[in-house]
């Protein structure tokens, strides 16, 4: 078969989606009529103008204006249900999804209608494909620990609808060990544990995010190359890397696709996955990320296959459902 066809139709995992980062332009305007929000762009159009970024931070403020017009539980729902749609065509067979509740509760957003429209978008899709999704909540890490606490203490009452914390948002200046004490009592609660490293910041936040904060995977962590130490010990102990190509290049990680290191994270023996990270705002969901990335490397049918089978590997899914995908 084709390969474009065989990326496009494997069974993948997808394990680091922002939901927030789902919200198409015109999706955004829609809920902005609907609520009465007004918006400082004028059109979908010109929103769409505004997608021009030249580093994360960048992103992360047009990011943040976007999820300004999300106010219910319905508006939580529509969101994620349309990214579920756009996975189910990508044959995305399990997604774990971030989301970003100090986003919302800042702005007066009752936590429980920000999980509540999420999660009632995955059973529905559980029961309508057999897409299994689960919620990874993440701290904004320019906000501080105490900040962190206090979200924490509203999560617990859904603490069943919350598989893991995650760590999203400016990287650089907020390095891992800031969260250390949160980490450790989410440890304890049960939840597992992700954090974005090694997108902006240096391979030492890869580091101090496995030894301070404990966690199971890395998000992004193409920066890892930058120290040959710590690329054995993530090989040595399968870390997962949740790579996010097309992101890379349009906060400038990589100025281009064929200048992204994905072919030497693999040569190096890394649990690569490929994901989308904000795919309304990066121009493509997960399979978009695939075909572009094996039009731009030399990556053929059996990288391909290795990729999807790290999706599963790295995922949390239960191990008995994980088994069936391996
Ligand atoms: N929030 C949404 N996308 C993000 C990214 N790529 N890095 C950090 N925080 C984010
Ligand atoms: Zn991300």
């Amino acid at each position: 078969a084709e390969l474009s066809n065989i990326l496009r139709q494997m069974p993948k995992a997808e394990l680091h989606m922002h939901i927030e980062g789902s919200l198409e332009p015109e999706l955004i305007f829609a809920l902005a009529e609907r609520n009465g929000v007004s918006l400082k762009y004028a059109s979908v159009d010109e929103l769409r103008r505004a997608y021009a970024f030249k580093d994360l931070q960048s992103f992360l403020d047009i990011y943040y204006a976007g999820a300004s017009v999300l106010l219910t539980e319905q508006d939580f729902y529509d969101m994620t249900w349309a990214y579920l749609q756009r996975a189910h065509a990508d044959n995305v067979r399990h997604s774990e999804l971030f989301f970003d509740p100090q986003t919302h509760t800042e702005r007066g957003v009752d936590f429980g209608t920000v999980v509540n429209g999420i999660y009632r978008a995955t059973q529905d899709a559980q029961e309508k494909w057999g897409l299994s999704a689960s919620l990874i909540m993440c701290f904004l890490r320019h906000l501080s620990e105490e900040e962190a606490f206090a979200t924490l203490e509203l999560a617990l009452p859904y603490r069943d609808k919350i598989i893991g914390i995650g760590l999203d948002s400016s990287e650089l200046g907020h390095p891992p060990e800031k969260f250390a004490r949160v980490f450790a009592r989410c440890k304890d609660l049960g939840l597992h544990l992700v954090a974005h490293a090694g997108e902006e910041g240096p391979p030492e936040y890869i580091r101090t995010a496995l030894d301070l904060l404990q966690v199971e995977r890395i998000d992004h962590g193409v920066r890892c190359l930058e120290d040959a130490e710590l690329t054995q010990r993530l090989a040595r102990d399968r870390i997962p890397l949740t790579v996010c190509p097309l992101s890379n290049i349009k906060l400038r990680v990589f100025d281009q696709a064929k200048d992204h290191n994905m072919v030497q994270l693999l040569d190096a023996g890394l649990v690569v996955t490929v994901n989308s990270d904000d795919p309304a705002y990066f121009g493509g969901y997960v399979n978009e990320n695939f075909l572009q990335m094996f039009a731009a490397l030399p990556l053929g049918k059996d990288h391909a296959y290795r990729l999807a089978r790290n999706s599963f590997e790295a995922s949390f899914i239960d191990q008995p459902t994980r088994q069936k995908y391996l």
